[in-house]
Order: structure tokens, then sequence, then C-alpha cells
């Protein structure tokens, strides 16, 4: 059950089991439960049972992994694959976050056959889209989101695509202290929701848009009250429990 506005953290490569069960105790001590919102954390795959487990019977925080593979099982060492991830406990899953597409190398082709495993296997995806600096310098930012976009939902049909969650991350603005400004992130919102609407038809309106790159404590009420955002995917601000609770009570 999906309650906009939506508070996504994404520890990264932060908190291995011993830091995520003190951090999730912390956490609940901090955040009641609230039914007019949705939270999920989306820890290290290592960690999430751990996290599962320490939850215990506060399903109101909802558990996502920060990658899967694009197939469902094989000799694919080190890797993690959708079915796993859904035993696990995670509900949801992020796809083409902008340090797997810049770091790690992957394309859309690979998001989109991700976003379709991720919807037969009872995750949620989360397909993250974002232009790079020198993309928005060169005026090229609506294109490169729109093909993300449009590659990214490729494989599924209007049903699947009302069910997903899209994350629009600049990626000039993921963990460099930069926020867009509510103008450039309402006027992205509007192109990604305006692509949703041509390629699934309006029941995509369902999809929730979060904003990502740079929130904080400080920024998080003004990007939320920005037109068409969702709802928040947090990192750095996520990692500190008290902190996370006070940009979820937002
Ligand atoms: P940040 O990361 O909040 O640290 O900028 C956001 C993200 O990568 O999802």
């Amino acid at each position: 059950m999906i309650n906009r506005p939506l508070f996504f953290a994404n520890w990264k490569m932060n908190h291995g089991p011993s830091e995520a069960r003190a951090y999730l105790a912390a956490f609940l001590n901090f955040f009641a439960p609230h039914d007019d919102r949705t939270v999920a954390m989306f820890p290290p795959a290592l960690s999430l049972t751990t996290v599962r487990d320490t939850r215990a019977n506060r399903t109101d925080i909802l558990l996502g992994v920060q990658n899967i593979h694009s197939q469902e099982k094989g000799a694919f060492t080190g890797e993690n694959s959708a079915p796993m991830a859904h035993d696990a406990g995670a509900r949801l899953v992020l796809v083409g976050h902008s340090e797997r597409r810049h770091v790690f190398g992957e394309t859309n082709v690979e998001a989109a056959s991700k976003t379709a495993l991720a919807s037969r296997f009872g995750l949620t995806p989360v397909l993250c889209v974002g232009e790079t600096l020198a993309q928005r310098e060169m005026g090229d930012a609506e294109r490169v989101v729109i093909e993300q976009l449009t590659v990214g939902i490729n494989q599924i049909g209007p049903a699947a695509v009302a069910a997903i969650v899209i994350a629009y991350e600049p990626v000039w603005a993921i963990g460099t202290g930069h926020t867009a400004t509510p103008d450039d992130a309402s006027a992205m919102h509007r192109v990604i929701r305006t692509t949703l609407r041509e390629l699934a038809g309006n029941g995509s309106d369902r999809a929730p848009i979060l904003y990502g790159g740079s929130v904080n404590r400080a920024n998080a009420k003004t990007l939320l009250e920005v037109e068409g955002v969702d709802g928040l995917l947090v990192g750095g601000a996520s990692l500190d429990p008290e902190g996370w609770a006070e940009i979820c009570r937002t």
C-alpha cells in the first residue's frame, strides 16, 4: 500500500548488519507509524534480513533492495535476484540508480529488463532517471530523461506502469549538496508525468514521481512542496536515524 508522500532511504554501501540493527531500533523510537505517508528503507542486501527482523511488527516501514540482476537466476557470481530479494522481505527495488548507470555502466535496456523482472516477482520497481551536468548544460536534459523513461518501461504494459515508482535524480545533485531549484524540479517532473501519460495512459498518474539529490532536513519541506513532487529519495541524509525520522515527518 503506497500512500503519498513517499520517503525512501537509500543507504548505498553503508550500515552492515550490526549497524543496521542499531539504526533501525533507534529509528523506530524516533518515528511512530503514520498512515498518511509511505516510508521505505533500502539497506545493502547483506543487511536486509537484519532490518526486516528488527522492524518486527512495524510493517509500516517497507523494505527494498538497491539493485537486482536482470535475470531470475543462474551463474552470476556476486549478484542478487528479484525472487531472492522478495524472499528476504524486499517489496521494492531501485532500478537504474545513477551510480549503477555511471559507475557500473548500466544501460537503459538493462534497466528495462530489471523493471520487467521486478514487476513479475512482486517487487515495485523504483526507476531512477536523471541527466548529468554536461547534458543539462548542453540543453539535453529533457531528451535524456525521456529516453531513460521510454526505454525503461518498454517491457511492461500500462497496468504495470501504473504500479511503479519513478525517481527523478539529476546526477549533478546526488551527493553534491546542490539540489535542483523548485522550478527545475517541477519542470522535469511535469515532463516525466506527460511522458508517462503518452506512453501508458492516464492510469499512469497512479505512479508516484520522487525527487532525489542532496535532500536534507533543511530543504525537504521546500522540495516536497514543489508541484509534481510526490516524495523524496534520500541518500546521505538518511544515514542518521534521528535526522531521517525528522525528514519522514515532513
Ligand atoms: P543523496 O543521494 O541524497 O546523498 O544526494 C540520493 C540518491 O543517490 O538516491
